[in-house]
């Protein structure tokens, strides 16, 4: 046995929607104990399939896992303990919103071997955060960061946001500086996108939202500020003090293999992609009466050779370093420079790109439109691939 597995757990229950946020959450929490049950079920029926593997990373995230109960929780993390092999060494987040967890709670997770937590904190404005609709002050999150290190957290994450409706370059510096005072180990930082069919969406026109060019400014501050401040600029969202990236997510972005076990989650495991349906009654339902998940199977496929090629470029490029040319030759068996040439070429011309050594990584503007960057490159010479085939996926 020496395969590890990464396990991602969804908790979809918020204690309010916030009215940009398009993860899967519901605030009815009157279905909380029967999916907390068919949650440790699904554990249950992972369990054979995962008999082979060490798992080195946990995640609970959602939603708000801090939403449930302290019981509920503690009774899900037995579940794991229960039915998968975790190293003693394994990686353990929670994320949590401010308002939603105490000192006695945070004691209680870190007792349980939860050590990191993740806290969306997303601006130190209070305006900038009664904007975003958030249900919590700054001062409430500070007071959650103060009770996780009293609860002996030495691993924080906190979540940032720019491109706030109302922020400007002054105050995400003034919020980037009582972030960096507090001292956590890791900062994530998203620029506020504007997701279909939220309440934003319906009302974007009425936003007071930065334009473009602010926007990036703001971007190109962030990171410096960030870098100046001993956090490694490690992937396009993600900075952390040396030792301290996301063990969890860099399984993500390095193609590692993870389950993700409820509604909407996603999994690479076994040579397959797939994900369950956004529905929590379906959920309950199929573990409750069929033991089950086929019927609540959203995507699931194997992945061919090609897109296994594309989603690897994909990936490694939106971390800081890069592309490993020899690392893809020896994977793939096909010269990376020879399949996307005519990308890097034009790429580099424009500063989005550059080389480093054997390594191709995005710069900080190519960083910025990673997103179109990315998704062309998934277009890659099909023809210099086609031509060179047989060594693929070594
Ligand atoms: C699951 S939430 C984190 C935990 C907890 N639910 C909370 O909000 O405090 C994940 C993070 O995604 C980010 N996020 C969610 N929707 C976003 C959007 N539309 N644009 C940018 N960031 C977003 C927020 O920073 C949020 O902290
Ligand atoms: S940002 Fe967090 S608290 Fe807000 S709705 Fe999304 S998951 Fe829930």
């Amino acid at each position: 046995m020496n395969k590890t597995l990464g396990l991602y757990l969804h908790i979809p229950f918020c204690i309010s929607k916030c009215a940009y946020c398009d993860f899967y959450s519901i605030t009815d929490d009157s279905q909380m104990q029967r999916y907390a049950d068919a949650l440790i079920l699904h554990m249950e029926d992972y369990s054979g399939a995962a008999k082979n593997y060490y798992v080195d990373t946990l995640y609970m995230g959602g939603g708000t896992p801090t939403s449930m109960p302290k019981k509920m929780i503690l009774d899900i993390i037995d579940g794991i303990y229960s039915n998968f092999n975790v190293l003693e060494t394994a990686e353990f987040t929670i994320e949590c919103n401010p308002a939603t967890a105490d000192r006695s709670l945070l004691s209680a997770l870190y007792k349980a071997g939860v050590n990191r937590l993740s806290i969306g904190v997303q601006s130190a404005c209070d305006n900038e955060l009664r904007n975003l609709t958030r249900i919590h002050t700054f001062e409430e999150a500070v007071e959650t960061y103060e009770a996780a290190r009293k609860a002996k957290f030495d691993n924080i994450n906190i979540d940032l946001m720019y491109s706030i409706p109302e922020q400007t370059e002054r105050s995400l510096a003034m919020s980037l500086q009582s972030i960096v005072e507090l001292e956590p180990e890791h900062i994530s930082l998203y620029g506020l996108k504007i997701e279909p069919n939220t309440p934003f969406a319906e009302s974007a026109d009425r936003l007071a939202l930065p334009d473009e060019d602010t926007e990036y400014r703001m971007y190109e501050q962030a990171v410096r500020f960030l870098e100046s401040h001993g956090y490694r600029h490690y992937e396009i969202s993600n900075f952390a003090k040396p030792g301290k990236e996301c063990l969890h997510n860099l399984r993500y972005w390095n193609c590692e293999e993870y389950l993700g076990l409820g509604p909407s989650a996603h999994s690479y495991f076994g040579g397959r992609r797939f994900s369950f349906k956004r529905d929590i009654e379906s959920y309950i339902d199929a573990l409750e009466n069929c033991g089950s998940d086929v019927e609540i199977i959203d995507e699931n496929y194997e992945i061919p050779p090609t897109e296994r090629l594309g989603e690897y470029v994909m990936l490694q490029l939106r971390l800081a370093d890069g592309i490993d040319t020899v690392e893809f030759e020896r994977r793939f068996g096909i010269s990376f420079e020879r399949l996307y040439g005519k990308f890097l070429k034009v790429y580099i011309e424009n500063g989005f790109m550059q080389k480093r050594g054997t390594r191709y990584c995005l710069t900080l503007k190519g960083m910025y439109v990673s997103n179109y960057i990315l998704s062309t490159m998934l277009d890659f010479d099909e023809q210099a691939y086609g031509s060179i085939s047989t060594g693929l996926d070594k």
